[in-house]
């Protein structure tokens, strides 16, 4: 006549509900993702991702403080050229727009912020694809891991504590810690994008970044119908060295996220990108979700998946709206 088990017993106050919940999100799992742009005098708003802009120098280091203020755990730094070439040449000089930012933002923040660098080039070739074109115009996997090497060094002597291959290039990992090792960098950390899907969910992110690209990044991205792969990648960028390793996008990948987490023995990252930002922001905008509470679940889901780390858009106005409830 009465049930047996009553799960309802747990969540009859505020009180019970907090002691028994078992995923937090606070602000120091949150990286702010941020774009800065070459020669602009004002920040560039981004019509695909309302509240996101590309950065001047100025106005990126001015949201930096204040992103750190509000107790962000980092911040990951995408580089807008004014110039593409088809090397993509800007990635590796030290006076193209990422490198000057992340000098900028060292001497703004020094090592108690953790500074984190993309690492790919697809934001500086003219073609758009994350790596150099062969004759033949395809990916040319190994010419591109040499770019890499030194693209990192670079970034390293720049000011990043953490650089972020995004590429998808066999063997980049090691290729980057070997350049990075020998160079006197040994103490620059290593976050693989190991689990980087061929996703549509970027489509934002290329108006960010204005991308050049005209075809796909299937050849390097991973299939979204495969999951086993994704551990294999994972693998492979342990045993290459990587210092954590993430999965991109997250919420329509939180099954390969559980998997991860549930197997390396390093911090998992996963990346809360453009296409799920402006989802989210273009039905809150037309009144068909609660925002902060449909941005504060998405985050916990991710957390709940088994993310240690979110790269989300909302890192800094997440984190004051998480000290606020705390107080
Ligand atoms: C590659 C890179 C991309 C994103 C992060 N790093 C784009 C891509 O691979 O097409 C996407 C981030 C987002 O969509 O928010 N440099």
């Amino acid at each position: 006549m009465y049930p047996s088990h009553r799960p309802r017993r747990l969540r009859r106050n505020p009180a019970l509900r907090r002691l028994v919940s078992e995923t937090s999100v606070e602000p120091r799992h949150l990286v702010l993702p941020m774009f800065v742009r070459e020669g602009i005098d004002e920040p560039l708003p981004i019509a695909s991702m309302p509240g996101v802009v590309q950065h001047t120098r100025d106005s990126l280091r001015k949201a930096a403080v204040d992103a750190v203020s509000a107790g962000v755990g980092g911040l990951m730094l995408f580089g807008v050229p004014a110039e593409h070439d088809a090397e993509g040449s800007g990635a590796v000089d030290p006076d193209g727009i990422l490198n000057v930012a992340l000098r900028d933002l060292h001497s703004e923040l020094g090592d108690d912020t953790v500074l984190m660098a993309d690492l790919c080039l697809d934001e500086f070739t003219d073609h758009g694809h994350c790596g150099v074109l062969d004759e033949d115009g395809n990916v040319d996997n190994d010419r591109t891991l040499q770019i890499y090497g030194e693209m990192a060094v670079v970034q390293a002597q720049s000011g990043a504590h953490v650089v972020g291959p995004s590429g998808m290039m066999d063997g980049q990992v090691g290729v980057i810690r070997d350049s990075l090792d020998a160079t006197g960098f040994a103490d620059t950390s290593i976050l693989a994008y190991s689990a980087k899907y061929a996703s549509a969910f970027f489509g934002p992110f290329r108006e960010a970044v204005d991308s050049q690209l005209k075809g796909d990044r299937n050849t390097y991205q991973q299939d979204p119908a495969n999951g086993r792969e994704a551990l294999r990648e994972a693998d492979l960028d342990l045993a290459e060295g990587a210092d954590m390793v993430m999965v991109k996008p997250a919420m329509s990948y939180l099954d390969v996220l559980r998997d991860i987490a549930g197997v390396a023995d390093v911090p998992v990252a996963a990346y809360q990108v453009s296409g799920e930002y402006s989802m989210i922001e273009a039905a809150a905008a037309n009144g068909w979700l609660d925002r902060q509470r449909t941005v504060l679940e998405s985050l916990t889901s991710i957390r709940r998946a088994g993310a240690d780390i979110v790269l989300t858009y909302w890192a800094a106005e997440a984190a004051q709206w998480l000290r606020s409830t705390r107080a």
